[in-house]
């Protein structure tokens, strides 16, 4: 057995490597020029969940999500009334990524390595992630929306996480999102119901706003070359905006990795080991909704602000 250091064991979160390279997408809803989307993570309106088991998913299909499950049985297609900022209405469709007790994720297979602390599930786009590869390096923007679902409500007494950047050898994270109660971050705590943009290791707090219903519009840009993050957000339908008046802030980028987009909830009272130990109650049914993910080019035309 691998013995996994500290830090390792709060961060590392032994995906298996998503790697098949796929064409870039073009057709985007937005009139930001096609060239300038790398990656487009929005799926059709109309779409199935029996979508994201397919080779035409833009994610992988293969994890992450507890053993014995499948992507069609934990994402549900919402009836969003809104779309969100870069989805557009009769063409992209939202989608929700839930979690419930067999959302034990077991790396590899190997029983020993069950992750009994976490109740995982997330989808990686199915793109390299190799470090130098285009995903991660130059200038990229990562364009996402969230929403609340309150059907299948949050337990704010633990710690989510729900978009993050994890580097290829899984030892950290260049920027998570979270929500709820953080463990593992000094001072970047506070209200649960917040949003929280840390950087990498989760050390610093990037950006943080109110977990309010609605949609919460973000935009990503990630300078992998300067190691630098300029973050870009909005609610509902409104434009983004810069979040932070003192602009791109430092952070470092480096690793390479995939990003994550669903559920990762850790336990309470796991102390060192939130992963494999501590309490997560039973008969959960909980949900994020999203929207509008893509990777947008920026060497070439900046961030796309709004989708006309
Ligand atoms: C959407 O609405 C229909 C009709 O009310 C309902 O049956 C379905 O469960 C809803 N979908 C989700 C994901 O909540
Ligand atoms: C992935 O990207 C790396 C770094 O650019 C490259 O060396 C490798 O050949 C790529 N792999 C595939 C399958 O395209
Ligand atoms: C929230 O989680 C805590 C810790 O797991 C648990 O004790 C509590 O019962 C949960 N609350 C609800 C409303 O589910």
């Amino acid at each position: 057995m691998t013995v996994i250091p500290l830090a390792l064991a709060l961060l590392a979160l032994w995906a298996p490597i998503t790697a098949a390279a796929q064409p870039a997408s073009t057709g985007s809803s937005t009139k930001a020029p096609a060239s300038s989307i790398l990656w487009d993570g929005r799926i059709p309106a109309g779409s199935t969940p029996a979508l994201f088991d397919s080779t035409k998913s833009p994610y992988g299909t293969s994890s992450v999500f507890g053993e014995k499950l499948s992507f069609s049985k934990l994402i549900l297609i919402p009836n969003v009334t809104t779309p969100s900022l870069f989805d557009a209405k009769g063409k992209d469709s939202a989608f929700e990524v839930t979690v419930s007790d067999a959302s034990v994720f077991v790396p590899g297979g190997n029983s020993a390595n069950a992750q009994y602390g976490l109740r995982r599930a997330e989808l990686n786009p199915a793109i390299n992630n190799s470090v130098g590869s285009p995903a991660v390096s130059g200038t990229k923007t990562l364009h996402f929306s969230i929403m609340l679902d309150p059907s299948r409500a949050f337990n704010l007494s633990h710690e989510y996480q729900m978009v993050f950047l994890e580097t290829a050898d899984y030892s950290n994270t260049q920027f998570t999102l979270k929500a709820g109660t953080i463990l593992d971050g000094a001072g970047v705590g506070g209200d649960p119901k917040t949003l929280i943009l840390t950087g990498y290791g989760s050390k610093e707090k990037l950006f943080s706003t109110p977990f309010t219903s609605g949609w919460h519009n973000f935009a990503l840009e990630l300078d992998f070359t300067k190691n630098m993050v300029e973050v870009y957000y909005s609610i509902d339908s409104k434009p983004l905006t810069k979040a932070n008046t003192a602009g791109a802030v430092a952070n470092n980028m480096a690793g390479g990795g995939s990003y994550h987009f669903g559920i990762l909830k850790k336990s309470t009272g796991g102390g060192s080991d939130v992963v494999h130990k501590g309490f997560q109650e039973t008969g959960i049914n909980e949900g994020i909704i999203y929207g509008g993910i893509f990777i947008e080019d920026s060497a070439q035309g900046g961030v796309t602000l709004s989708p006309s």
